[in-house]
């Protein structure tokens, strides 16, 4: 397990401070226009068997800024369509020597059964409504670049809970670094177990809201039949999206991707000064090459 990266549960303060950091010094050297290939020639193999936009970009850049071979595989241009498992697919493509798998799947936990047929580092890219661990560590990157902190801070995720691996790994991250977690939305995609230990559920999108330093909003998951838990996505935003005269000022609106403007977020809030949005985009690069530099150096220790 210690070779991967496939939740935020099994990541310590410290890795957690070293990735950080190290994302702070590659976005520094970056700004000022030095070039990082620090690993020419090792391969990754970037696997993305449901889609994605951000995620798979960031990626694949992060590992280019690196001087890595990034090899990109799509579901419906595998030979998983023949039949071939994805474990099988996994230990054929492991003989090649890559330095690592990035994994984008629809089914909650199958970095951990990908984990048990190679001893290649496996980086959960998002699994079902599991976990998004590259997501959260981003998100947390972008919260300290603004804030200078994050010890005390009170966060709210508010959307579609249930649903979403954005969710859990940036509630069990936010939570490990010390922040207070409060989760919100409608009642049916609100978890009615523990969800993520020593967070909280709001009673009303009042309390959601008020004094809130970060809001990290979510869209309504719809491939997985989220849309059956609400009556409409007009009713949706009228009680549970955020408009730009519910926020204090200095309130950060961080949301992962892809936002749906009149749903879960009025469009005045995505050009406000509020949103962190395109920042985290562009700070998810940075994060994941240090993702990269983090696993590599442990696994050319071990
Ligand atoms: N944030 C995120 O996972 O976006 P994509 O689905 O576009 O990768």
């Amino acid at each position: 397990m210690n070779g991967n990266l496939i939740d935020c549960r099994f990541l310590t303060k410290s890795a957690v401070k070293t990735i950080v950091k190290k994302a702070e010094e590659y976005k520094s050297k970056f700004m000022n226009g030095a070039l990082i290939p620090e690993f020419p020639g090792k391969t990754v193999f970037n696997l993305f068997l449901e889609p994605s936009t951000r995620t798979r970009c960031s990626f694949e850049m992060a590992a280019k800024r690196l001087g890595m071979m990034p090899i990109n595989i799509y579901g419906s241009f595998s030979s998983i369509t023949k039949g071939e498992t994805l474990e099988d697919t996994i230990l054929n493509l492991s003989k090649m020597h890559p330095s690592a798998f990035v994994i984008r799947h629809q089914s909650s936990g199958i970095c951990y059964r990908l984990a048990e047929v190679t001893d290649i580092p496996i980086i959960n890219a998002g699994d079902g409504t599991h976990a998004h661990p590259s997501q959260a560590l981003l998100d947390l990157f972008t919260i300290l670049e603004k804030k200078r902190r994050i010890e005390g801070l009170n966060i709210s995720i508010i959307g579609d809970i249930l649903s979403s691996r954005v969710a859990r790994s940036d509630a069990e991250l936010f939570v490990k670094m010390g922040c207070n977690v409060t989760l919100f939305g409608p009642a049916t995609m609100l978890p009615d177990y523990p969800f993520v230990s020593n967070t909280k559920i709001a009673g009303s999108m009042e309390e959601a809201i008020a004094d809130k330093d970060v809001i990290v909003l979510l869209r309504i998951q719809l491939e997985r039949k989220s849309g059956g838990n609400i009556s409409s996505l007009g009713e949706y935003h009228r009680y549970f999206g955020i408009k730009k005269e519910l926020l204090k000022k200095k309130t950060l609106i961080l949301h992962p991707g892809p936002f749906n403007r009149g749903v879960e977020l009025s469009s005045d809030i995505v050009d406000s000064d509020n949103t962190e949005i395109f920042n985290q985009v562009e700070n998810g690069v940075f994060v994941r090459m240090a993702i990269f530099w983090w696993l590599l150096n442990r696994q050319s220790a071990s």
